[in-house]
């Protein structure tokens, strides 16, 4: 008995030592360790094809980027022979998922074969985390890199990540930056949140004031609402649709679709501030509370300096309807997502309670209210975006008055918006705040500014995007789950690092691994290493107590 435990703990404790630097997130589903090494130096050769050249310049990119360096690539065909080579090549493994990757790494070569350019770049993405985590090692090149195979897939086909630019704005590089750690984790889909009650960020060119007037404010709240002051500070920008397109074509090269987010009916403050004919009050000035801190004229309508849901919204008048169908041409020439977000969440009813015309139209159509009316909007809407082709998404308040016929739900009051649109089945993506706002505190006594919630590490990973509620046919219609970021208090860049990381790691295993791969302490151990890679990637993080 003694020797069969000593046995098994010796097996138990070799097995861990051969698996302590293999440490990648989100974990692969087969992972094969063997003895040896493959040694990267300045004469390893990349092998690539014209059909995967794309993806050896971002190996490339990647290593420049963290090691300063690159390495040549070559297109032949007969390299049975050639020894240190990273061999890029497409494959149809035998049962092949979507975006699979296979990864060999044997003495002299290392292949990476998958079943399409987006499995190829998760490919490369996990042959970096097999690289060191210390940029200094670069100056003699010759990374030692364990032999094994690995087999992988993502579980989910929508692994998303969404940014509030609105409440805080975000620059070109600052969005590149986020879009490169989605990357990193074999995330899928940016949802870039462009438009807010506190500034409007994307530049459409029928409307110029959107951006001139609705993108900027005149201060901001100091502290947590209510706010002890207002900074005064002028704030605001935009992207001109040059650098959205910029920005797009930086995400498609990482295999990142963008979905764009314009917000309606609510959250619409700075376009009414633009355009108030948007409202059905054109003429009354935006409701300030007294008490509010405030910078400039408190008349006329407002990019508001505060947070919250405000009583100003779109009005569903032929004006507001016809200004939104241009806007969104704009969006959807700019934007090849199949996915347009149109919002729909946090939409205050008053303004369309006394409201004649609001009203008039309740009864005119046959409403049973103003949730009616909402739903009226949405399904307006929808048919519009439907007619370019296209599919909207929207906050599960969407679901109020009844759900727009093709519409994807967003959960992200809980998870029961999503148990209901997937028994309706319509798609969902699961966003629940309790598990999926980042930017809740992840640290009791937090010592930053954080908007009311607790979410730490351990119930970001432990959470499960298909609720238990769904029975097999109905869970397929959860497409996937959505870490999110909403910027009140996210000013820069090192805050908004700080507040994803770790919890983005813990998410891309939830969405990428398998569930029975899944498991935290295991994660945590990985997790050590993670933190060096965050220091690689000049990250900030939580660091965790
Ligand atoms: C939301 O957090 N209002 C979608």
């Amino acid at each position: 008995m003694k020797k069969i435990t000593f046995f098994l703990v010796s097996l138990i404790s070799l097995s861990t030592m051969a698996q302590t630097n293999i440490t990648i997130i989100p974990k692969p589903v087969e992972l094969t360790q063997k003895s040896g090494y493959f040694n990267l130096n300045k004469s390893t050769i990349i092998i690539a094809n014209a059909a995967v050249k794309h993806n050896a310049d971002m190996l490339n990119f990647y290593l420049k980027k963290f090691y300063g360096f690159a390495l040549p690539v070559k297109n032949i065909s007969t390299y049975q022979n050639v020894k240190n080579v990273i061999s890029l090549g497409l494959v149809y493994p035998e049962e092949k998922k979507k975006d699979q990757y296979n990864l060999s790494v044997e003495s002299n070569k290392i292949t990476i074969g998958a079943e399409s350019n987006a499995g190829l770049f998760y490919g490369i993405q996990t042959l970096l985390q097999l690289l060191p985590t210390d940029k200094g090692s670069v100056k003699n090149i010759n990374f030692q890199i364990p032999q094994l195979t690995i087999k992988d897939y993502p579980r989910f086909q929508y692994r998303g990540m969404h940014l509030d630019v609105g409440r805080h704005f975000f620059g070109v590089d600052e969005v590149k930056r986020y879009i490169d750690y989605l990357a990193y984790h074999k995330f899928n889909t940016f949802h870039w949140h462009l438009t807010e009650d506190q500034g409007w960020r994307i530049e459409i060119k029928k409307y110029p004031l959107l951006t001139s007037v609705g993108g900027f404010r005149n201060g901001t709240i100091i502290g947590h609402y209510p706010g002890t002051g207002n900074d005064s500070i002028h704030y605001g920008g935009f992207y001109t649709q040059q650098e959205v397109k910029d920005i797009i074509s930086y995400a498609h090269d990482r295999y990142i679709t963008i979905i764009p987010e314009i917000e309606m009916p609510g959250h619409s403050s700075a376009a009414i501030a633009a355009y108030p004919k948007l409202s059905c009050f054109p003429d009354e000035s935006t409701k300030i509370k007294p008490t509010t801190p405030w910078a400039g004229s408190r008349t006329g309508k407002q990019v508001q300096q505060t947070w919250g849901v405000f009583e100003d919204v779109y009005c569903p008048s032929d004006y507001t309807f016809k200004f939104i169908e241009n806007v969104l041409d704009e969006v959807m020439q700019l934007f090849p997502s199949k996915y347009i977000h149109i919002g729909g969440d946090e939409c205050p009813k008053e303004a369309w309670k006394r409201s004649a015309f609001c009203q008039k139209l309740i009864k005119e159509k046959n409403l049973k209210d103003e949730n009616g009316l909402q739903n009226y909007f949405i399904s307006t809407i929808e048919k519009y975006v439907n007619s370019k082709g296209r599919s909207i998404i929207g906050w599960d308040e969407i679901l109020e008055g009844g759900l727009a016929p093709n519409a994807t739900v967003m959960s992200w009051r809980g998870e029961e918006g999503g148990i209901a649109a997937a028994k309706k089945h319509h798609n969902v993506i699961m966003t629940p705040d309790k598990y999926c706002y980042f930017n809740y505190a992840q640290i009791k006594n937090s010592d930053s500014l954080n908007i009311g919630g607790y979410l730490p590490l351990d119930t970001v990973y432990n959470y499960e995007p298909v609720p238990k509620e769904l029975n097999a046919d109905e869970a397929k219609y959860v497409l996937g789950a959505q870490g999110n970021v909403w910027t009140e208090y996210i000013g820069n860049d090192s805050k908004l690092e700080y507040m994803i990381f770790p919890r983005m790691s813990a998410l891309s295993e939830v969405v990428w691994s398998p569930k029975e791969k899944r498991n935290l302490q295991d994660f945590k151990s990985r997790l050590t290493v993670m933190d060096k890679r965050y220091q690689l990637w000049d990250a900030n993080y939580c660091k965790r107590n």
